[in-house]
């Protein structure tokens, strides 16, 4: 049996042996460095040991990278990891070089190497950055952050908080972070989903507020699988953007809110609640509700509320025309636990599902399982995609599209709003479309990353 202190020492030896001793870059670097490295933080409550955990510069979430519309954005990434990695900036329309998908877009970082990531983003919003190379496993450990690209004209509030929600796996003894990524049960069902739940890192995260006070909360949903369904108590709220999109219309939060693994919402609250009371964010499980984020109210910031909110100023964007001219693919999800995949093709081979299950992989696109040489489609700039989907499984699915955002098809009501991560559950079909606006190779897949990382990921060409 190993005792408490062993393993605190252990956990220690651990981090030392990993520790790269002598980074083979020379040169500075030419931007502010941006460092992945392991790190300790108490993420449990104080009667447990510190975690450790794998965070930009060290801290988790990592520093909350803020700029401009339109500006331009410039780190070097630094990997003082023992694996190589990768930084992806999830939902810009970034120039691909720089989308960090390894293996795709760039080679994977190695130990003691860097990359110089450089670009412009085009349109306000919440995005986050998270590490791309063995996802399941770094953004687990803690890589990624909020990266924020704020309005030329600040929406009417009295003040922001960037919420990221994520929940950890972690051995209820030590809290350290259960090291099993590639769970044969996780993959082939719901994911890796954790049993200690988080706002920027902390348990009990509680932020003062005022009555009537107007808030801006960007969330963002960093969980490996974990789908949250939330809502408001002792607040009046809208979303007026999801995915970073601003909505045409700011729509009231009146029932629950569902953010899928990847996805964003943000929403302005007006704080009803009175002085002396709490509101809260609630986290809805078997339909209970349990607070996420708790907001206790003393004083009041105004006399009385401002009434709805106006929509936040739109992105700059080709719109979706030419409908009836769209090149059109269809995308079949198939496989998992309790799925009808009976056969499918891996490297090029085709396998029953029983050989499919003992090399741990468990899901397919159109009977492929994971990344081949040839995309989903071949598009040129300029053309409309339309792309028909069909979960074929049961469960849950978050498809993301890195470099551009899509509205879903709905039918007689046109078409939804721009997002780039689309949450589909078991047995739908739903539609999306787009202009392909930004030439490139551009990776589509589940945002649960375990289900990624077992078959879930195809790629799309726009040249
Ligand atoms: Cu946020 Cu390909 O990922
Ligand atoms: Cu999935």
């Amino acid at each position: 049996m190993t005792t408490r202190r062993e393993f605190l020492e252990q956990g220690a030896a651990t981090i030392a042996a990993l520790t790269v001793p002598a980074l083979a870059r020379a040169a500075t670097p030419r931007f502010a460095e941006l460092k992945a490295r392991p790190a300790r933080v108490q993420l449990a409550p104080p009667t447990y040991p510190k975690t450790e955990i794998w965070g930009y510069d060290g801290a988790m979430p990592g520093p909350e990278l803020r700029m401009a519309q339109g500006a331009r954005i410039q780190r070097s990434f630094l990997n003082e990891l023992p694996q190589a990695s990768s930084v992806h900036w999830h939902g810009i329309r970034i120039d691909n070089a720089m989308d960090g998908v390894t293996g795709l877009t760039q080679p994977a970082v190695e130990p003691g190497q860097g990359f110089d990531y450089d670009f412009v983003a085009p349109d306000a919003g919440t995005y986050w950055y998270h590490a791309h190379n063995r996802s399941t496993e770094q953004v687990a450990r803690g890589l990624y952050g909020a990266l924020i690209v704020e309005e030329p004209e600040a929406p009417d509030i009295d003040r922001e908080e960037v919420l990221i929600l994520d929940d950890w796996l972690l051995d209820p003894e030590t809290a350290q972070i259960d090291p099993d990524f590639t769970s044969r049960h996780d993959r082939s069902h719901a994911g890796r989903r954790g049993n200690f739940i988080a706002t920027n890192g902390r348990f009990d995260l509680s932020l003062d507020v005022k009555q009537n006070e107007r808030l801006r909360l960007r969330l963002i949903n960093a969980a490996n699988a974990r789908i949250f369904v939330l809502s408001i108590f002792g607040m009046e709220g809208w979303t007026v953007a999801l995915d970073g999109m601003p909505l045409s219309e700011p729509k009231p939060v009146s029932e629950v809110l569902i953010i899928g693994p990847g996805q964003r919402a943000d929403l302005i609250v007006d704080v009803t609640a009175a002085s002396g009371e709490t509101a809260h964010l609630v986290r809805v499980e078997d339909q209970e509700g349990v607070s996420q984020v708790a907001f206790p109210v003393s004083g009041r910031a105004a006399a009385a509320r401002r009434g709805s909110p106006h929509p936040l100023p739109p992105n700059p964007r080709m719109d979706i025309s030419g409908m009836e001219k769209a090149v059109t693919a269809r995308l079949n999800m198939q496989g998992g636990a309790m799925g009808t995949l009976d056969a499918a093709t891996l490297d090029g081979e085709r396998k029953s599902f029983r050989q499919l299950v003992d090399a741990n992989q468990f899901w397919a696109f159109n009977g492929t399982i994971g990344m081949t040489d040839t995309p989903l489609a071949n598009l040129s700039v300029g053309e409309t995609l339309k792309l028909e989907i069909y979960n074929d499984t049961s469960f849950p699915h978050a498809m993301h599209l890195h470099g551009m955002h899509f509205r879903e098809v709905t039918g007689d009501a046109g078409l939804g709003p721009f997002r780039d991560t689309l949450l589909m559950f078991g047995g739908e079909t739903r539609t999306i479309a787009f202009v392909v606006d930004n030439p490139g190779k551009w990776l589509f897949h589940c945002h649960m990353l375990s289900h990624a990382d077992s078959g879930m990921m195809t790629w799309l060409e726009v040249a």
